[in-house]
């Protein structure tokens, strides 16, 4: 088959959806690729090293999609180039599909499949396709990194010559994906680290990293787990423990990241502004949640803000692009991964429609919006 890797990078973007070592697997399986000029130059892939892979660079993504078969790209493109592409054709990214409706009705019209990454059924069947796992865990490593960077102290604990200098202490709300790796990063860095969610399951695993779980323990959070594995919107009685218990422990916190969500619906509030304010001028607090309107109160979109008390609220957007060439890296190696689920045995793009991947991340077919949770 054909296939087209865009260039996505341009405003907060910088990740690429194959790698020269992606794209070397493709030709060698007997794909033809065409890759965008300048298509990895962001996440640090030269044009030279995608040639030296087999690949043909392409002049733009509307030169490179209009005789492709597959369309690999981050962020999915816009209508306008969908416009320009082979009916029956087919495209993979992270769609935003409830945020973006039309972007499926484009699709629809113009007779090609559009495969929304964030849709792959949690199956284990599905992991090493599981772009949301691969871009979450780096956002909660850097996440970290990043608090770090804006707070004014360090985060082990030193004793030297000139004094003892205190452990940092964090605190992780959401103990999903990026919660984990944000608890396993602080660890590393030798914070003291202490980690809350509203799933049971989530305890353990915040033990084996070696970081305390505070939780309100009750018998609403033994059932707070879907069977999909995702958390669920919890009662305002359950709300008001947590903010309860929060409250007292973040006032001792000198760094907290948030990263709670529950899908489909806005980012649950877990902090309000007088528990910031009970925090000692220095603190960093990070919403990995504010693109879906945050667990933070006073958080930005792209912003850090400085509260009155001088705590800084860190709520930056996109940070798998921060990292982009691991970020690149991963989402390359789950698109490869999800190649054999629309590729015949004779190499020709034919999506498995009786796939259960396939069904659940497929967003449109022959020409409508086939997917439920767009109807
Ligand atoms: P997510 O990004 O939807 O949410 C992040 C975390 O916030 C979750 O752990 C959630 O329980 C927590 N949360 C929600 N409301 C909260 C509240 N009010 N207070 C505190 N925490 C709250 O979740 P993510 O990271 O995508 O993973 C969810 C689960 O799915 C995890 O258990 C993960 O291990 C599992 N998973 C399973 C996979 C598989 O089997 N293929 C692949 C990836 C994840």
């Amino acid at each position: 088959m054909k296939i087209a890797v865009l260039k996505d990078a341009g405003g907060d973007e910088a990740r690429v959806a194959a790698t020269p070592e992606t794209v070397k697997g493709y030709v060698k399986s007997g794909h033809s690729v065409s890759v965008v000029k300048d298509a990895g130059k962001a996440a640090n892939f030269a044009d030279e090293d995608y040639k030296e892979a087999g690949a043909n660079i392409a002049t733009s993504n509307a030169a490179a999609v209009k005789a492709a078969d597959l369309v690999f790209s981050v962020t999915g493109g816009t209508k306008k180039l969908i416009a320009g592409m082979k009916k029956g054709a087919g495209i993979t990214g992270l769609l935003n599909p409830t945020d973006n409706p039309d972007y499926a009705a484009a699709c629809a019209k113009a007779g090609v499949t559009a495969y929304a990454l964030e849709y792959i059924p949690r199956i284990s069947r599905a992991q090493s396709m599981d772009v949301l796992s691969s871009q979450s865990n780096l956002s909660g490593y850097r996440s970290v990194v990043e608090a770090g960077s804006v707070y004014g102290r360090a985060f082990p604990m030193m004793m030297t010559a000139a004094g003892t200098v205190a452990p940092a202490k964090v605190f992780v709300m959401g103990a999903g994906v990026a919660g984990l790796q944000a608890i396993a990063t602080a660890r590393r860095l030798g914070a003291v680290t202490t980690a809350t969610d509203v799933r049971p399951a989530a305890k353990e695993q915040v033990a084996s990293l070696g970081a305390k779980f505070i939780a309100v323990e009750n018998e609403e959070f033994k059932e707070a787990e879907t069977a999909g594995g995702y958390a669920k919107q919890m009662s305002d009685e359950y709300r008001k423990l947590q903010a309860e218990l929060t409250a007292t422990h973040i006032a001792k916190q000198d760094i907290v990241v948030t990263t709670a969500l529950i899908p489909g619906r806005p980012a649950p509030k877990l902090i309000d502004k007088d528990m910031i304010a009970s925090m000692r001028p220095g603190s960093v607090l990070v919403d990995l949640a504010v693109e879906r309107g945050g667990n933070v109160e006073g958080a930005k979109k792209g912003e850090i803000v400085t509260t009155k008390n001088g705590v800084k609220i860190v709520g930056w957007l996109n940070w798998p692009s921060r990292m982009a060439s691991d970020s690149s890296n991963m989402f390359a190696r789950n698109l490869k991964n999800f190649l054999p689920l629309v590729t015949a045995e004779d190499g020709s793009y034919a999506p498995d429609w009786d796939d259960e991947i396939i069904q659940g991340c497929a967003l449109t077919r022959d020409g409508e919006v086939v997917h439920e949770r767009l109807k």
